[in-house]
This record gives C-alpha cells, sequence and structure tokens, in this order.
C-alpha cells in the first residue's frame, strides 16, 4: 500500500505543536488544522493520475497542461471527517461530497455503521476519502468497504488523513493493499483507550469546540 507520510520540516512540526497542545483554544486549534489539512490534500492532489491537458492562453499560445483524468468526490467520515471540508474546498471548486457516518462505541472502540449516502456516479470517480483519525483502524477499513461495495475500485480511493497509529496503519494495509494514504504524522502507538500517542485527543471534539476545555465561546 503506497504510505505517503508529508516531509517532517519544521515548519509542519511548528503547526503540529499548536494543534496538539492541550491548552490550545478552539479558534487557534480549527485555524492551523485548516492549514495543516490544506497541505494534506495538496499532496493527495500530487498523487491523482493526470492527463495531457493542452489551453489556449489569452494572448492566442497553446500551454500544454494537465488535468485529473477522472472526475473526483469526496467522501466524508461524519463527524470528524468534515473538518476536511472546508480545505478542500479552497482547492477544489463543486466536487461532490458523500458522507458515511460511523461511530466507535466508547468502550468497545468497534464501529458502527449509521448511514452512508454517495454521489449516484462514484464507481467512476477518484474518491478522496476524509477521515483525520486512523487509530485501531476499525472506522477506515468499514469506510473503504462500504466504497467499494458502490464499486469504487481500491487504487481509485486516497485516504486523506491527519494522524495514524501502527497498528492501525498496518491493518488498513494488509486489508486493502492497494489504498493509498496520506498522512501528516505516524504515532508512536495506541493506549490503553485506543488513543493515539502522543496524539491530539479528541480531533473531531477539538474541531467542532465540543468539549468544556477550549470550547469556542459562540459569541458574535
Ligand atoms: C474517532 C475518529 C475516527 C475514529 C478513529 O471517531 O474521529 O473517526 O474514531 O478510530 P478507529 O481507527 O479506532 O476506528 P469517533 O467515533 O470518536 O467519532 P467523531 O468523529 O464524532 O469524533
Amino acid at each position: 500500500m503506497p504510505v505517503h507520510v508529508l516531509n517532517q520540516t519544521k515548519s509542519l512540526k511548528a503547526i503540529h505543536s499548536v494543534i496538539r497542545h492541550r491548552d490550545t483554544s478552539h479558534s487557534l486549534f480549527v485555524f492551523q488544522a485548516n492549514r495543516l489539512i490544506r497541505l494534506i490534500l495538496e499532496k493527495c492532489f500530487e498523487l491523482l493520475p493526470y492527463q495531457p491537458y493542452e489551453v489556449r492562453t489569452p494572448i492566442g499560445e497553446l500551454y500544454e497542461g494537465q488535468q485529473v483524468s477522472k472526475p473526483l468526490c469526496a467522501v466524508s467520515v461524519v463527524r470528524a471527517g468534515e473538518s476536511m471540508e472546508y480545505a478542500l474546498s479552497s482547492i477544489l471548486a463543486g466536487f461532490p461530497i458523500g458522507k458515511i457516518l460511523i461511530q466507535r462505541n466508547k468502550v468497545t472502540k468497534l464501529p458502527h455503521l449509521y448511514y452512508a449516502a454517495f454521489p449516484e456516479d462514484i464507481a467512476d470517480r477518484y474518491v478522496l476519502l476524509l477521515e483525520p483519525m486512523l487509530a485501531t483502524g476499525g472506522s477506515a477499513i468499514m469506510a473503504v468497504r462500504e466504497l467499494l461495495e458502490r464499486g469504487v475500485p481500491e487504487h481509485n480511493i486516497i485516504f486523506a488523513n491527519v494522524l495514524t497509529s501502527p497498528e492501525g496503519l498496518a491493518r488498513l494495509e494488509s486489508t486493502y493493499p492497494n489504498l493509498t494514504i496520506v498522512t501528516s504524522s505516524v504515532e508512536k502507538r495506541l493506549n490503553e483507550e485506543a488513543f493515539m500517542v502522543p496524539g491530539i485527543g479528541d480531533f473531531g471534539d477539538r474541531y467542532f469546540g465540543t468539549t468544556r476545555q477550549g470550547a469556542a465561546h459562540g459569541q458574535a
């Protein structure tokens, strides 16, 4: 399975230092997470297949360009995956978005599929699967399985991710060897509560401000 980890530059680590810091405010977390997600998505775009695309410039000359060789769509794993839609909309205009609602059981950590809605022609599209957290890998495996059942070839899926655990990565790799993964960090391990170490906490809670700690004031 092709796994692409963003270059661990100081600039990338500075972003991680903000979003991993336990005391970072909700608004700063969202701002820097959006910046990081955009870097991850730009890497995904580098990995898509392209075909030659010639255009004429305003002065009448030809430019030998490129365009993605198939239509794209995004599928976000609700809830945390929806955090990646904003950054994607700043890169790509007018793309369909599928949704798949998978929630882990708080005790067993096993994923449960509640709902899925995909573009009707999804089998003919490249799919950017948006899911910031890959912990045990259970949610990701379930999400990919739903895409395959809708006829999307495994090699047409790019899993766009912020943090992954070595354990989750190994499971995903053995289950779907032709999937492409882009992530900004492979963490050290999972702890007993299936949180990544050193990790970031609960990405969904932090991005959407739903915990008391660092929650948004919600004032105009
Ligand atoms: C979290 C996270 C991922 C999933 C990863 O979601 O956002 O979706 O767990 O864990 P796994 O790899 O062990 O399956 P959660 O179910 O807590 O819901 P949320 O998106 O609402 O935070």
